[in-house]
């Protein structure tokens, strides 16, 4: 019999400190009109001094675990996603699993950006179908803050903290049904941050400060919603379904007009999707999982619905998950 994972609980956490638009005003030259406008962002959470990735990661796998009804020695894998960890090594997922007092089992980072916890997803779900894993914990979890220029209105007034997490157990039903994941690095240049370990934080000819985040916007902007169109269309064919047959979209929350035209290209009415971009802006991976946990815990997300979830973040990276929860 084929053995499928099935998410069997979801947590998030967002840090309690919150930036309104209003609170960006007195910041850099913008309008909570605009910020409303064009993104569809109201605040974000930022993590205070002090407060890590990890200490987003433990609050959303704790809740996730409880929610799944098991206790972190059932946990057999530990995959986190982040571009923001806590320290250069050891990884992120390492960290948590020492705060879990989980010991033995493999723990380790994936980096895809915005897509991250999408591809935490489809790696995770790989080990349990092989039968390498059948308690896996996958967590989105991001300090964005502290790689964005708060002088900077472009990209400063996008992004937020926060963390997202779920269980996936193995079973005999459906579960996860398919993931797509891809990438080009031909895009590098459009949505980066120019620093890093090997290259040094000193990198000449870069716009901008190198150690933050730059971003070509309005392109980023066509390419996203071009490629989650070609991603909603390779999903549904790779499942022989419909678009009717999918209850809801659970959309990497970057932009209220990049998730608005999914939606479309879906024919899904928009009280099908699943949008949390207004209370916490974009946590690059930690993003999907925050709204799922969101419609999950407030009743919207019932056991036995199918749910497309998919992101698009740099790199590029993109990607989608098809699954029966
Ligand atoms: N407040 C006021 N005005 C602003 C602001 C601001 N915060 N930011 C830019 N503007 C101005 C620009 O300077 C420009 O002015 P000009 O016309 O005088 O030159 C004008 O607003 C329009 O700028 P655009 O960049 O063309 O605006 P656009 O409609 O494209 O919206 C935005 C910008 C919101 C950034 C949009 O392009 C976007 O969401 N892009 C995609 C981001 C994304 O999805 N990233 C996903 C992946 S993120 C990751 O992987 C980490």
């Amino acid at each position: 019999m084929t053995t499928f994972a099935r998410i069997a609980g979801t947590g998030s956490y967002l840090p309690e400190k919150v930036l309104t638009n209003k609170d960006l005003e007195t910041m850099v030259d913008t309008s909570d009109q605009w910020i409303r406008e064009r993104t569809g962002i109201v605040k974000r959470h930022i993590a205070v001094d002090g407060q890590t990735t990890c200490d987003l990661a433990e609050q959303a796998a704790r809740r996730a675990i409880e929610a799944a009804g098991k206790k972190p020695e059932d946990i057999d894998l530990i995959v986190l996603a982040t571009t923001t960890p806590d320290k250069i090594f050891p990884s992120t997922a390492c960290l948590l699993q020492q705060r879990l007092d989980i010991h033995g089992c493999p723990a380790f980072d994936v980096q895809a950006v915005c897509t991250g916890f999408v591809y935490a997803l489809g790696v995770a779900e790989k080990f349990v179908r092989t039968g390498a894993a059948r308690c896996a914990l996958v967590v989105g979890a991001e300090t964005f803050s502290r790689v964005i220029d708060w002088t900077d209105r472009a990209t400063c007034v996008l992004f937020g903290d926060g963390a997202g997490a779920v269980v996936i157990e193995a079973s005999d039903e459906p579960g996860i049904l398919s993931t797509h994941l891809h990438a080009d690095g031909a895009y590098e240049k459009l949505l980066h941050v120019p620093g890093g370990v090997s290259r040094g934080f000193d990198v000449d000819g870069e716009d901008g400060d190198p150690r933050y985040t730059q971003m070509k916007g309005n392109e980023v902007f066509k390419m996203a919603v071009n490629t989650l169109g070609r991603i909603v269309d390779e999903t549904l064919k790779a499942n022989d379904m419909k678009k009717s047959e999918v209850d809801w979209l659970v959309p990497h929350q970057a932009n209220i007009r990049i998730i608005n035209a999914t939606a479309r290209k879906l024919s899904m009415s928009m009280d099908k999707v699943v949008v949390t971009v207004d209370q916490h802006g974009n946590t690059s991976a930690a993003s999907v999982p925050l709204a799922l946990d969101t419609a999950v815990r407030d009743g919207r997300i019932q056991r036995g619905e199918v749910l497309l979830l998919e992101a698009f973040g740099g790199g590029f990276t993109w990607g989608s998950v098809l699954l029966k929860y």
